[in-house]
């Protein structure tokens, strides 16, 4: 059985733990639970049938379970990253926009023999990108559109000032690249880090930032092309009532990427 570790237990967090008891056992479970809000993590030990052990630390979590899903901050994830693998486990990261240009990450990975698992997130797309990628990719897009409140804890929006009230149509927030987006951004774009990880680097890359209050979903559209033409992909997705910054499509891609994981684990070991 593989003993999963969830560190973070917010929006994808809680999502991903039901679907583990629900979909999963017994090839997998939530042997374990932790949040830096330590009530978090007891209420979702509650909800679930087989009581996950809370853990008090990170490196206890570590240690009770063979891998680790971050489900937590863009802010603390090379820290958890850098500890469960030199702890020698495999994790799935759902930050990714903690992860650029922290290429030690990878590295020490590489060198652990450690898998790191990026699920396509709240997009689609990558395999195209991917494959793409693998001749020349000249230009890639990313218009990002959500309601002016999920902007509210950025820094990009504090730092300029902007009162997101005052909002009464469609503006143009932000516009730049994927590292200026992810530092003014963290909480709303990893799905730029997402594609800038499967493509060839983030150079290429343009991030736009849109808010309306007429938007009811978390809308992405990607464009990109190169030598094997063009490729371009509208998503709209259904924000996720505990976090509506956060988009139902993404823990979803977390619970497909252990379904994969789990095709090549034998109940048992
Ligand atoms: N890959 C994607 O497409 C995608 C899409 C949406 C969200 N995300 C990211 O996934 C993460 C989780 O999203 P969410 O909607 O569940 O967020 P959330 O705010 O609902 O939950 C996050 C939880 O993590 C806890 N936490 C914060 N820092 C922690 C730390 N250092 N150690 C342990 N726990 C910590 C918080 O207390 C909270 O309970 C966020 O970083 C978010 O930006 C990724």
């Amino acid at each position: 059985m593989l003993k999963i570790g969830i560190v973070g237990c917010g929006a994808i967090g809680k999502t991903l733990a039901h679907a583990i008891e629900r979909d999963f056992y017994p090839k997998a479970c939530v042997f374990s639970l932790y949040d830096i809000d330590l009530i978090k993590a007891e209420n979702l030990a509650k909800e679930l049938k087989i009581k996950p052990y809370v853990a008090l630390t990170l490196n206890k979590l570590i240690w009770h379970t063979h891998l680790v899903v971050e489900c937590a901050s863009v802010e603390a994830v090379r820290q958890i990253a850098l500890q469960v693998i030199k702890q020698n486990r495999d994790i799935l990261i759902m930050s990714v926009g903690g992860l650029l240009g922290f290429p030690e990450i990878f590295e020490l990975a590489k060198k652990n023999n450690r898998r790191i698992y990026i699920p396509s997130g709240a997009i689609g797309g990558i395999d195209a990108l991917r494959a793409g990628s693998r001749a020349k990719i000249e230009r890639i897009t990313l218009t990002t559109r959500k309601a002016p409140q999920n902007f509210l804890d950025a820094p990009y929006i504090k730092e300029k000032g902007i009162d997101l009230n005052k909002i009464d149509g469609e503006v143009l927030l932000f516009e730049g690249s994927v590292e200026e987006a992810i530092k003014g951004f963290p909480q709303n774009i990893n799905v730029s880090a997402i594609l800038s990880l499967a493509g060839t680097g983030s150079k290429e890359m343009l991030v736009r930032i849109v808010a309306s209050p007429y938007y009811t979903r978390n809308i992405h559209e990607i464009e990109f092309e190169g030598s094997f033409g063009k490729f371009s992909a509208r998503i709209e997705n259904l924000p996720m009532p505990e976090n509506p910054k956060t988009s139902y499509l993404a823990a979803l891609s977390a619970i497909a990427t252990l379904e994969k994981i789990l095709e090549n684990v034998k109940i048992g070991t």
